[in-house]
């Protein structure tokens, strides 16, 4: 028993690497390497705890999670602890055999990202040839291999203009469900948003396309769509609330509240095996910094609002405004948000620079 509600989901981050290179990756800035990365014993160790901590589902990400050899055995250990297991993916590493190997070990979902509606724009995205092509015969074959399949598109002013052909996409590969995510802007995505951020022309018509297919497609496909944060004036309940609803594992085993705390400076984080999750997620400093409203400064500490969005984004606060205790400043009542927003338009009204892509 936890004295907060336990988490329902589990990001287990088992790598850093990736082939790809978007432009908007929501990894740190400064990656973990190979060395950093725990082994298959600490995984299922997690796995087990999670398990016992009332952990409903497992979502296997990174990086690239395929590019760890042991996903299966990981996968098979977390659905005998009776989780729910997710892949998230680029797919570009995996083949028939690799994916029918994790469906035999008990995959239940796979979600697969595309980086657009065609081979030579996504691929320009990711900065990977080929990438496009392989993405699609990996994800027609993930319904037929038995397992649920999710698209996740990130959009932004490269590529919202195909967002229909995005969705015939979904349709056509069998997914059952089309993740529309705009641009969060943090990390890389910080440093590549003039060339990221539409316009509000462009997102007025990416709006209505949502609007109508969502409702031709009724039955057939649910389009779940996030809205850019900058283009609005209040901000999202971002990880359902901090220390809340999920536990992130860093490839090194450190324990996050999300995938960017890192980012916060002045925190520190325990990792799992060295005290118990449950203990970590009750008392570690990192998880009760912004749990609940008692560490908000106003407007958020008296606004109706504050059990609803928990003042939004911390590390978007950070990252915007250098402070991670501010209101995030996509609120209409932070004093900051339309200074950002006028910025972030001013951005969205330029021609777009060129990508900066993240080496490793
Ligand atoms: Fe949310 Fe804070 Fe804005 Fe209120 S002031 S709506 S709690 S971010
Ligand atoms: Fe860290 Fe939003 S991404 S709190």
């Amino acid at each position: 028993m936890t004295a907060h509600p336990p988490p329902m989901a589990l990001l287990a981050e088992l790598t850093h690497r990736c082939p790809l290179q978007c432009p908007y990756c929501s990894n740190p800035l400064e990656l973990l390497k190979v060395n950093a990365e725990r082994d298959t014993n600490f995984w299922k160790a997690v796995i087990d705890e999670a398990a016992a901590l009332g952990v409903l589902q497992i979502h296997f990400s990174g990086g690239e999670p395929t590019l760890r050899r042991d996903l299966p055995e990981l996968v098979a250990h977390a659905r005998g602890a009776g989780l729910y297991t997710n892949l998230i993916t680029s797919a570009v590493l995996l083949d028939e055999a690799r994916l029918r190997a994790l469906a035999e070990a008990g995959l239940d979902h796979v979600q697969v990202s595309i980086q657009g509606a065609d081979a030579e724009s996504a691929d320009r995205i990711a900065a990977y040839a080929g990438a496009h092509a392989k993405k699609l015969e990996v994800a027609r074959l993930v319904p037929k291999l038995g397992m649920a399949l999710t698209l996740n598109a990130v959009v932004h002013r490269q590529n919202l203009d195909r967002l229909a052909e995005i969705i015939n996409l979904a349709v056509e590969l069998g997914a059952g469900r089309l993740e529309v995510a705009h641009v969060q802007y943090h990390g890389w995505a910080l440093v590549n948003r003039a060339a990221l951020i539409p316009d509000e022309a462009a997102l007025a018509r990416a709006d209505a396309i949502v609007a109508e297919r969502r409702e031709a497609l009724r039955g057939e496909l649910v389009i779940d769509y996030v809205l850019p944060d900058l283009h609005a004036d209040l901000p999202k309940t971002c990880m359902g609330g901090w220390g809340s609803r999920f536990i992130n594992i860093a490839p090194d085993g450190r324990v996050l509240p999300c995938h960017a705390a890192d980012s916060i400076p002045g925190m520190s984080f325990e990792r799992a095996g060295e005290r118990s999750l449950g203990e970590i997620w009750d008392a570690s400093d990192a998880f009760q910094r912004f749990r609940g409203t008692g560490w908000m400064q106003e407007p958020c500490r008296t606004c109706e609002r504050r059990e609803v969005d928990f003042g939004g984004c911390r590390c978007q606060a950070l990252a915007l405004l250098g402070d991670a205790t501010a209101t995030d400043p996509v609120c209409h009542r932070s004093p900051h948000h339309a200074r950002i927003r006028e910025t972030a338009l001013a951005e969205a009204a330029a021609p777009p620079p060129e990508f900066r892509y993240r080496r490793p």
